[in-house]
């Protein structure tokens, strides 16, 4: 089955304005012959990059969003920002439930849901990231953590909010970062297949068509091996995208390794 993929990369707290403009100038240029009909490439950079980054960038190129967000349209809420401030400067996509989110900054799957909802009503494409511990894992509650997350993240969404809007990126805790082990592409399957079905259960055929991203250690030797699994519809790359050439490299390989396999 031929199926669209997807490459997105989260800058976290890394790059000034002036480098992130950079990097996604040399990105979009090196991408530029990779047909957008095929792929989709996004770039979440530092909020305070976010106006400079979509003033400069072609959105058909790569999709430009956010890293987090208010699940508030405005009010008293020190320090935080609004989707309606990220729409203000022209970004429509943002992701919601990142594991250090979750793990430094203690946010709850209650808010990330009401930041998912949020996030919709607005009109903006949510990306919402799961994943389980190594305790979770090691528990054997790794399946219950990931549906648990996904149950009450997309509570009391239906088919409708979410068609073309939301995206899922499976993201064990264990394998983020350099002390990061990536998940092999059987275990990552197997997570996957449980989030679609997850998926299917809530919205029917249309959660089953949410795109799902792994993320987690990504890199040139792993990326082939996920992308030609049946559940993985894209890669979510940290530090094997945050230079754009390699970015490049691996975004070039992943599609020509899934192309000789479909054939
Ligand atoms: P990593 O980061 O690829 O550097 O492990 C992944 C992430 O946090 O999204």
């Amino acid at each position: 089955m031929d199926k669209h993929l997807y490459f997105g990369s989260n800058l976290k707290m890394y790059k000034s304005i002036k480098e992130t403009v950079t990097y996604l100038k040399n990105l979009c240029a090196l991408t530029a012959n990779i047909s957008r009909e095929t792929m989709t490439l996004f770039i979440l950079p530092s909020f305070l990059s976010l106006q400079d980054a979509s003033n400069n960038i072609d959105d058909r190129l790569c999709h430009i969003g956010a890293q987090n967000m208010a699940w508030a349209k405005e009010g008293q809420y020190t320090g935080e920002v609004s989707p309606k401030m990220l729409q203000e400067i022209g970004i429509n996509f943002a992701m919601v439930g990142h594991s250090e989110r979750r793990n430094i900054f203690h946010e709850t799957d209650l808010e990330e849901n009401q930041k998912v909802k949020m996030g919709l009503s607005c009109g903006m494409t949510v990306l919402l990231c799961v994943g389980e511990t190594k305790q979770q894992k090691e528990l054997g509650v790794a399946r219950e953590t990931i549906r648990k997350q996904l149950l009450i993240g997309l509570h009391g969404l239906n088919e409708f909010n979410i068609t073309g809007k939301l995206l899922i990126a499976y993201e064990p805790v264990w394998s983020i970062g350099a002390e990061g082990t990536p998940a092999s592409s059987e275990y990552a399957e197997l997570m996957h297949s449980e989030i679609k079905s997850c998926l299917e259960e809530l919205f029917g055929s249309r959660g089953h068509a949410i795109p799902c991203l792994y993320g987690g250690s990504v890199n040139l030797v792993n990326a082939s091996d996920l992308i030609v699994q049946r559940d993985i519809d894209g890669l979510y790359v940290g530090r094997s995208a945050w230079d754009a050439d390699k970015f490049n490299d691996l975004i070039r390989r992943t599609i020509s390794a899934y192309r000789k396999f479909i054939l």
